[in-house]
């Protein structure tokens, strides 16, 4: 089988890839990869010569045309994926989320290759603190920022496809990933590499905000079912059951570094700030039979501290640039 992993050199996407080809022997991966200041090839370097690797961008019409036509599967990671960046600055959040995503599905549809399409729970807006109610797949969307909204858009033009054209396709919407080769500026890399650098973490607002967070394997791991065992045209939803506020993780993080629980700052919230995620992933488990295999957080965020410590030759390059971008925002309120 020859699969077609857009966003390979990222953190979801390369964990697949990697995954893929240990324990897929069968599967010729191709790597489509624009290497924005996200991607790194390095995450790719322990099979490097196991795959194929293409560096260029999933908005290229002629060359994703080329490569989809020698496919037989295409999984779209590639993505614009931080919301502090898509306030700054919505345009590439377009440029790659909904042209690119387009692209694909054109492709796609040109040369009838099976299409899966990776999204976010982000789609579906936020809960309130004290709700009860979880993300399902019939929610309605409501995204809040351009991250999601851009997101949202590209799952509604796979929708679209499916629909219209009859492209073989179908989505998930995963919740907050963590593991290895994580860029540092999301939270848990960037407080992990801010204590490993000797910097104080960075919590905004009050830290009550809650996401529900799921090993990047055990993302992998649901995808593939949903490959081989899901139903086109449909969405599935992808949890562990992990929901915790912010700065629960963060006094986890500190307490694994041997760090007080107080030696963190609070820094201004960021605008329109989703207060809670929370999937419920009933019909992946109950339809496909998907059961995650991190149930303990506690010891995949220590793994994972431990990976930063042992491969700080990976993050330290983009560590520095990352925190100066952050500083031009940010500040210090207690
Ligand atoms: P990431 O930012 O770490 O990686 C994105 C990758 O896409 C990078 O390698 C980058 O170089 C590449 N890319 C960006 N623009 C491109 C373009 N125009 N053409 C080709 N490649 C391009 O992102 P991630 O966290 O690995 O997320 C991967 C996917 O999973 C995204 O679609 C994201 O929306 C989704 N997702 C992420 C999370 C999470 O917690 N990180 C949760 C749910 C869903
Ligand atoms: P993030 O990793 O950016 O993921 P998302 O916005 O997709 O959920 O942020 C996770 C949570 O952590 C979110 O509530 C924002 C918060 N956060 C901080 O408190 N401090 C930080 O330095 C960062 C990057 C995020």
């Amino acid at each position: 089988m020859k699969l077609l992993v857009t966003g390979g050199a990222g953190f979801i996407g390369s964990n697949f890839v990697l995954s893929t080809v240990a324990q897929r022997p069968e599967v010729e991966v191709t790597v489509l990869d624009a290497l924005t200041y996200a991607g790194n090839r390095a995450s790719l370097n322990s099979i490097a010569d196991r795959i194929d690797f293409v560096h260029g961008d999933i908005a290229d019409r002629p060359l994703v045309d080329r490569l989809v036509g020698e496919s037989d599967l295409v999984v779209h990671f590639a993505a614009e994926s931080h919301n502090d960046n898509s306030l700054n600055d919505p345009w590439p959040f377009v440029h790659t989320n909904v042209i690119g995503t387009t692209t694909l599905l054109q492709a796609v549809r040109d040369h009838d290759v099976r299409y899966h399409h990776i999204s976010t729970d982000e789609v579906y807006g936020d809960l309130e603190l004290d709700d009860p109610a979880r993300f399902t797949e019939s929610t309605p969307y409501n995204p809040s920022s351009p991250y999601s909204s851009t997101k949202a858009s590209s799952d509604l033009l796979v929708r679209a496809w499916a629909r219209s054209f009859g492209v073989r396709a179908t989505i998930s919407n995963c919740s907050n990933n963590y593991g290895p080769f994580q860029h540092v500026e999301k939270f848990i890399p960037r407080q992990i590499t801010n204590l490993l650098s000797g910097k104080r973490p960075k919590l905004y607002g009050a830290g009550q905000n809650v996401r529900d967070w799921i090993h990047v394997d055990d993302h992998n791991h649901a995808v593939w079912t949903i490959i081989e065992k899901g139903v086109l045209g449909e969405t599935y939803l992808i949890g562990a059951d992990g929901e915790k506020n912010n700065r629960e993780v963060l006094e986890e993080i500190l307490k694994e570094t041997g760090n007080p629980s107080d030696a963190f700052d609070f820094v201004t919230d960021r605008p329109g700030h989703d207060l809670r995620y929370a999937i419920d992933s009933t019909k992946l488990r109950t339809e496909l039979g998907w059961t995650p295999q991190y149930v303990d957080f506690r010891s995949g965020l220590k793994a994972t501290i431990d990976w930063y410590r042992e491969n700080e030759q990976w993050w330290r390059p983009q560590k520095d640039a990352t925190e100066s971008s952050y500083a031009l925002t940010e500040s210090v309120v207690s």
